[in-house]
């Protein structure tokens, strides 16, 4: 079907923009994608389909960023948290589903003793390393350079609005480099209340790195030797990969780990996992807020992890996400082009070689994927989501072929 345009999404846009600071910001914003050629606004979503104001259907591998794993509308989820709406939410107090859903991520997750939720990613890597600081009372936090763990001024990539103190006791390494995390450790010494990485590699606009062999042993192994909290955030990922967590994986058990976004299928939660030692500081760090106890969020969160396991929904991922590689990758051949793909199967990303990092061609070739109803993103890894079905991932092959023969058009092979 032809694409309709977007001109109910350039209204909205301009209505935005007389009340809302950027119209829409942070990672949605349209300057982080092709301003222009992609819907901003969303009217409704369905499996692996979505729907902009424009009435433009789409296959989705955004998966709104990552939430939504089952699929968008999945029925076991919203009857679960639809029983708890009409019972209602928000309360003085949780609800029974705070303690079942600690008691069943506690099950799931074989080196965890509790668990603690709030509502994003954000709030539960900021309450990460403060009970790591806590518990260590040491100051220094050792993250990877250019890794994404959330807006809290300790670790926000722009640091507008931020002071220099914000980022005093936070320090950097190179993902997949122990040498230089040895390096950083031995320079503080006696310091370091603990090191946050993400499972692999997933910085928007750069390919994805998995770990490589040994890093993570490693990193365990270096972070017990200096005394040090190891908080796996696995926020994006966490769910996709395995449901144990994805350091199960990757051979790695950390100390602390941190869900999000496919922790219950497009509704608010987080949650902070944690070993028995660190108990106790977990309970010294103040951590709430208005919402955190909200009972149908649990309730789409039980119902969610649930459903994954029943359906083999890691299984399907990987499949799904393996299927549409192979055959973009065999389209890239025959079209002379070469591209790089990366990254686990169910958390997929391609860029063009050409680039060299521009993503100059990913642009082009994003925009003509959005002009034949498939939404891939131009500078940030996509996802998988369980209701993907081959006719699905046939059905965006036949765009993505079409959108290679444009870039090579455009560029040249
Ligand atoms: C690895 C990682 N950590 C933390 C966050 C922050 O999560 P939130 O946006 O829910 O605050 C994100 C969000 O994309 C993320 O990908």
């Amino acid at each position: 079907m032809a694409h309709k345009g977007f001109a109910r999404t350039d209204e909205l846009f301009a209505r935005a923009g007389r009340v809302v600071p950027g119209g829409i910001y942070g990672h949605q914003t349209p300057r982080m994608l092709v301003p222009g050629s992609y819907p901003y606004f969303f009217e409704r979503g369905q499996g692996a389909r979505v729907w902009d104001v424009d009435g433009n259907e789409y296959v989705d591998y955004m998966c709104s960023y990552g939430p939504i794993v089952l699929g968008h509308g999945n029925p076991a989820v919203e009857e679960a948290a639809e029983r708890q709406r009409r019972k209602g939410s928000c309360f003085n107090g949780p609800t029974p589903l705070w303690v079942e859903l600690a008691e069943h991520l506690v099950e799931l997750t074989p080196w965890a003793a509790w668990a603690g939720f709030g509502k994003n990613g954000s709030d539960v890597c900021t309450w990460a390393i403060e009970i790591a600081r806590e518990h260590t009372r040491r100051k220094k936090i050792v993250k990877a350079e250019g890794a994404y763990h959330g807006t809290h001024s300790w670790c926000t990539p722009l640091p507008a609005g931020t002071t220099p103190e914000d980022t005093a006791n936070v320090v950097s390494f190179r993902y997949n480099d122990l040498a230089d995390l040895g390096r950083v450790l031995d320079e503080h010494r006696g310091d370091v209340a603990g090191i946050i990485l993400t499972p692999f590699r997933h910085d928007a606009f750069h390919d994805q790195e998995l770990p490589v062999e040994g890093f993570l042993a490693g990193v365990r192994r270096v972070a017990d030797e200096h005394g040090a909290v190891l908080i796996l955030d696995d926020v994006r990922a966490g769910f996709r990969l395995h449901l144990g967590g994805s350091g199960e994986l990757f051979g790695v058990r950390p100390d602390l780990t941190c869900y999000c976004k496919a922790l219950a299928n497009g509704y608010a939660l987080s949650a902070c996992l944690g070993r028995e030692s660190l108990r106790k500081a977990a309970e010294r760090v103040f951590f709430t807020g208005s919402y955190f106890t909200s009972g149908v969020e649990m309730a789409a969160a039980l119902a969610c992890l649930k459903e994954l396991a029943v359906g083999n929904g890691v299984a399907t991922m990987k499949r799904m996400g393996t299927m549409l590689r192979e055959g973009m990758e065999a389209q890239a051949r025959s079209h002379a082009t070469l591209v790089r793909s990366s990254g686990p199967p169910a958390i997929p990303f391609l860029s063009f070689v050409a680039d060299e990092g521009s993503f100059e061609r990913s642009r082009v070739f994003c925009t003509e994927c959005i002009q034949r109803g498939v939404y891939f993103h131009p500078h940030h890894n996509w996802f998988l989501s369980a209701a993907h079905t081959e006719t699905d991932i046939r059905r965006t092959l036949e765009a993505t072929d079409e959108a290679f023969a444009a870039v090579r058009r455009r560029f040249g092979s």
